[in-house]
């Protein structure tokens, strides 16, 4: 039988639990950042078990209060619902938690394989705000909107995050779940406000994350018919008028947007980013395991291999997962261990890619519809 590890263990332990949390929550990986915060509240749970009086008392509460972290990890706070309650400035201080306040540090080098994608983006977002002049010079209009779609854990957000940082334009990110709301008119406001502060920069991206949520298809719910009619209004409106302001969206259920959003001048634009290919997963592996202690015979490209159909989002956690076991061991001997492919292969046996064969399915059906013919025409152009 292994000896109960000692509180200095499993004090580290819970502080390299805690680091990987708060390190994922601050990147944006919410499911990596749980499963920490719960490993570090079983970690806490063991430390309340092996202490006394007062102190146990407190290691307990700390316990229970990471549970409860992770239940309401990815909430937002009900701050609309507190608008209603008159208090007068709650408005603006709406439109000022849109604005991303610290831009990530998330560059395209971060971003692993989408070259394509890449290359359409700067093309149409970066370059126009990068070199206005050039744009004039050559009669290149800018303005009008791109939205991004695919399965989950395929770089969205992440693209989105990185185009943030690469143009000096003010950037709104708004998740669709922030702009409704179950107050009538609320949404309305909330959109309207957006645009309106967004157009009195000289140069502004709107982003909005999870599309589908704000701009549902008309016909089956009235609040959400409403507030796609406002949003549609609103970019006729500042589009026609306001060239620098650009708009982005993400969603990874893009059938379930209203088309009339997606029209010429709106969100036309339309980006597919699938799942990893073999060399940008193997680009996500080397990056994850820089610098990690690895067997001599550690074997990469068989990992590449196996993961075949994995998002980006559970490369992300299968790597993260595959360092737990060798990380415990390091620090209960005190030594360096090595991770293996063995590591790799058990995360695996319990892990299947998040997206399933149907769902992709559907979505490399949707961008045939969507972007198949014009593909097809480079081909042959
Ligand atoms: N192309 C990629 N290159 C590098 N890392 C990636 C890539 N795609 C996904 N990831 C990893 O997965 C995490 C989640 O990605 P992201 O949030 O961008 O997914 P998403 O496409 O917005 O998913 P969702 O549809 O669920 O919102 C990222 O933080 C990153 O660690
Ligand atoms: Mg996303």
């Amino acid at each position: 039988m292994a000896e109960k590890p000692s509180i200095t263990v499993l004090s580290d332990t819970y502080d390299l639990y805690m680091k990987k949390a708060k390190q994922a929550k601050e990147n944006g990986n919410l499911s990596i950042a749980k499963r920490n915060f719960l490993l570090a509240s079983q970690t806490m749970m063991e430390m309340a078990k092996q202490s006394e009086g007062k102190l146990k008392e407190i290691r307990m509460d700390r316990a229970r209060r990471l549970v409860k972290l992770t239940e309401n990890i990815d909430k937002k706070p009900e701050k609309i619902e507190k608008k209603s309650s008159g208090e007068s400035n709650e408005e603006d201080d709406e439109v000022k938690k849109w604005q991303t306040a610290q831009i990530p540090n998330i560059t395209f080098a971060d971003v692993a394989g989408l070259d394509d994608v890449k290359k359409s983006i700067t093309i149409r977002m970066i370059n126009p705000v990068k070199y206005p002049e050039k744009y004039k010079m050559y009669g290149k209009k800018s303005g009008g909107g791109v939205l991004l779609y695919g399965p989950p854990g395929t770089g969205k957000t992440m693209i989105a995050k990185a185009i943030a940082n690469e143009v000096g334009a003010k950037f709104y990110a708004v998740k669709g779940s922030d702009i409704v709301s179950k107050w009538v008119g609320e949404s309305e406001k909330n959109i309207n406000s957006l645009f309106e502060e967004a157009n009195k920069q000289d140069r502004a991206i709107i982003f909005i994350d999870e599309m589908d949520n704000l701009l549902g298809t008309r016909g089956v719910d009235t609040h959400n018919d409403k507030r796609v009619n406002e949003f549609l209004q609103q970019i006729d409106g500042f589009a026609g008028r306001n060239q620098n302001l650009l708009l982005l969206g993400a969603t990874n259920r893009p059938w379930d947007i209203d088309s009339a959003a997606t029209r010429s001048g709106r969100f036309s634009e339309k980006i597919y980013l699938p799942l990893p290919d073999a060399a940008a997963r193997k680009f996500m592996i080397e990056k994850n395991m820089k610098n990690v202690p690895v067997s001599k015979d550690f074997d990469i490209d068989k990992i590449v291999e196996q993961t075949e159909d994995y998002s980006g989002a559970d490369i992300e956690e299968l790597c993260d997962r595959a360092k737990d076991e060798p990380l415990l061991k390091a620090i209960a001997t005190d030594s360096v261990v090595d991770v293996t492919n063995e590591d790799f292969d058990r995360v695996l046996e319990k892990m299947p890619p998040s997206v399933t064969p149907k769902e992709i399915e559907r979505f490399e059906k949707y961008n045939e519809e969507v972007n198949g013919l014009i593909k097809k025409n480079k081909k042959q152009g």
